[in-house]
């Protein structure tokens, strides 16, 4: 039987998410900043960092598909919606739930940077390094975690979960 046990609160979550808005608004100050949401994981996060946000933001999201059901990405990586807007000229911000061993942004950050845009930075959630297999630079991070598998506020496990309030520890699946 699967066990879930609170690793980050909900509290906890929105108290950090104000502070990284308010290193946003520091770092670029003008704006439209387009954040784009990869799908679906960083629906929550992206909701709440887009509200913590006072600089003018522009909401756009991605689909990226890494062939994996699974607790582990496959390392192959599809675009399976792509951008309805050009960003060349824009500061962009990409949002993820969870780098992990960091292919699937490696993938989108190079796709993202041949459309020219002004600035291109990463903003996750979480960021989990012990099993990165590429180096990737992540301007804004949410908490590091231990390399444990969650779920909740938008991370799932076979698409359940993702509606916990909490990021939980998925355990004895
Ligand atoms: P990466 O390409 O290995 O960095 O994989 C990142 C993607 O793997 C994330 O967007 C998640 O969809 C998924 N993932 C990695 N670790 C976890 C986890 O602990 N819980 C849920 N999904 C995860
Ligand atoms: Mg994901």
């Amino acid at each position: 039987m699967s066990k879930l046990r609170v690793l980050i609160s909900a509290e906890q979550i929105q108290a950090r998410i104000q502070e990284i808005g308010a290193q946003v608004d520091r770092d670029l100050p003008t704006g439209p900043i387009y954040l784009i949401g990869i799908l679906k994981g960083a629906c929550f996060f992206m909701a709440d960092l887009a509200r913590s946000i006072h600089t003018p933001v522009r909401m756009e999201f991605m689909g990226i598909s890494s062939y994996g059901k699974g607790k582990t990405s496959s390392g192959e990586v599809k675009v399976t919606k792509d951008l309805d807007v050009t960003i060349e000229g824009y500061d962009v911000i990409v949002v993820e739930d969870i780098v992990d061993s960091g292919i699937t942004l490696t993938y989108l950050m190079q796709l993202l940077a041949q459309r020219k845009p002004k600035s291109l930075r990463i903003a996750t959630l979480l960021d989990k390094p012990e099993h990165r297999q590429r180096e990737v630079e992540v301007a804004y991070r949410g908490f590091q975690i231990p390399d444990e598998f969650v779920v909740g506020y938008g991370l799932d496990y076979a698409e359940d979960y993702r509606n916990l309030p909490d990021v939980c520890v998925l355990s004895d699946l």
